[in-house]
């Protein structure tokens, strides 16, 4: 089965306890057994990883190159700065989705910026507990539309 890899990162492991007025009361691995379910009734298979640097993140991507179908990706506040995982994303040739729970065009003007966006096929944003399965369905649908 081909494999769609999520990466999530820093301070997403804290998600249910992390201002859940924001970012709602599902766990990180709530959210990734929806996803791997959503995931496997469309016939693939999910492999996740959550870091708090982006280094780890890179060398994921990375990794991913040569095994992933698809990359998801949650970049927690490194979605605003961190031109390294634009950079590691640029050399992945298949589907990327940027997802985030909240929908940071609303909130704090530094959050209003992604760095990740312009190497996304698209972002997800604001729909809280469905992004990840929505995420899922746009890569599938993506990797059909190449076939
Ligand atoms: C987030 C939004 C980011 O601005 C923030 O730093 C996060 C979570 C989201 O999913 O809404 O850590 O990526």
């Amino acid at each position: 089965m081909p494999i769609i890899l999520i990466l999530s990162g820093p301070n997403l492991n804290l998600l249910g306890q992390r201002q859940p007025e924001i970012y709602g009361t599902a766990t990180l691995a709530d959210h990734m057994n929806r996803a791997k379910q959503t995931a496997a009734e469309l016939g693939f298979e999910v492999e996740s990883l959550q870091a708090q640097s982006s280094g780890e993140i890179v060398t994921a991507i990375h990794n991913a190159r040569s095994r992933c179908a698809a990359i998801i990706i949650n970049p927690g506040a490194l979605t605003h700065f961190s031109w390294s995982l634009n950079d590691a994303l640029a050399t992945f040739s298949g589907p990327i989705v940027e997802v985030h729970l909240s929908n940071p065009a609303t909130r704090d003007p530094w959050r209003h910026e992604s760095v990740v966006a312009p190497v996304a096929s698209g972002s997800i944003v604001g729909f809280g507990a469905k992004g990840y399965t929505f995420a899922i369905n746009a890569v599938a649908t993506l990797l059909a539309d190449k076939k």
